[in-house]
């Protein structure tokens, strides 16, 4: 137990608090102290995840940080919940690091942006006290375009499907099983959030439609992109071998992914390179789990980078 940060996590009866309880039990270098669900207060949080005996979820009231000063602490709430946690931390405990899991900090330029093979340098994650963590297509949408964008003749168009623990677990038609059994229901075909983020942080304008599909996890992304300039299928897939080459969590291949080849593993695979006769039009394919690269890994890696430590230190990649 010695020498070891000390972790919060606010959210963590959620679908992206679970995944990130297992991910904290197994990281060498963090220790748990403190989970807060206001539903699950009281229990043992070992009853719903790896967790230290005996540590019992609190309730989710931003009087918890005046006892806990831990030197992280992990946002996993809704949208527009975080702002009264974010400020009691500015008032009892201002040097803990924090990562806000929902969009409310994704456009707040006194936050960095936690995508970190697209922007550890110029975000400066190593080091950072302000983390916000991208959103799930939007990570996945980001690994699709970059390598491409000096390419780009018009804007790209992605169409995204999801799991349904992409919508968490306020009851909604776009977690609703039974709706969904053997259905594809689109959503907000113009101005997702995501939309926003994705054109933000590539400084390019995207256009955007989601998809929730009837399993749990998952996320497919179909990106269609017009050249300035023919490119071959050869010289696509290279710059995307180049862009990831040091990076481990992101697999570059020729086949097309699908959907379940990125079900439960940390890292996001990107393929299925494709390009038109005259060249100019170019369709790549980003598969993750929305849950792990989309979230819980992610903040790990953000983690990791704050802290100085191996970006990869309690991940495992399969
Ligand atoms: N799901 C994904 O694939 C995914 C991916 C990337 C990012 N995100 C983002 O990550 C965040 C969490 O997503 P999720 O899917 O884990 O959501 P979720 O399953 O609905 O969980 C939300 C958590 O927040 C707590 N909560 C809700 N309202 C609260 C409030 N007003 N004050 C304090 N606690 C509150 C809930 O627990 P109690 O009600 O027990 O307190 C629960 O633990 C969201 O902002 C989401 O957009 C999600």
């Amino acid at each position: 137990m010695t020498n070891r940060y000390t972790i919060g996590l606010i959210g963590a009866r959620g679908h992206t608090g679970r995944e990130i309880l297992k991910l904290i039990d197994s990281h060498p270098d963090l220790e748990l102290v403190f989970a807060a669900s206001r539903e699950l207060a009281g229990k043992e949080v070992s009853e719903v995840a790896p967790a230290p005996a005996g540590l019992k979820f609190e309730s989710a009231s931003p009087d918890l940080l005046a006892d806990h000063q831990p030197d992280i602490c992990i946002l996993a709430l809704p949208n527009e919940a975080s702002q009264p946690f974010v400020d009691a931390f500015a008032r009892h405990s201002p040097k803990t690091i924090l990562i806000d899991l929902s969009a409310d900090h994704r456009f707040d330029e006194n936050w960095a942006y936690g995508l970190p093979e697209l922007y550890a340098e110029s975000q400066s994650l190593k080091g950072a006290r302000r983390i916000a963590n991208p959103g799930c297509y939007a990570t996945a949408a980001q690994l699709a375009i970059y390598p491409c964008l000096k390419h780009l003749a018009s804007p790209p168009s992605v169409f995204g499907v999801s799991g349904y623990s992409g919508a968490g677990t306020n009851p909604s038609p776009k977690n609703d099983v039974e709706r969904l059994s053997e259905n594809l229901m689109p959503y907000a075909p113009v101005g997702h959030i995501h939309e926003r983020e994705i054109s933000h942080h590539l400084g390019h304008t995207v256009r955007f439609t989601p998809h929730v599909h009837p399993a749990f996890s998952g996320i497919l992304a179909t990106v269609h992109m017009t050249f300035r300039a023919p490119l071959s299928v050869e010289t696509m897939q290279t710059l995307y071998d180049k862009t990831y080459a040091a990076h481990d969590l992101i697999t570059v291949q020729t086949d097309t992914p699908e959907l379940k080849d990125a079900t439960g593993i940390q890292g996001a695979i990107i393929g299925g390179f494709s390009v038109s006769e005259d060249g100019l039009h170019g369709v790549v394919f980003a598969a993750e789990d929305n849950l792990l690269k989309g979230a819980a890994v992610q903040a790990i890696q953000n983690i990791n980078l704050a802290l100085g430590l191996d970006i990869l230190s309690g991940i495992k990649t399969i």
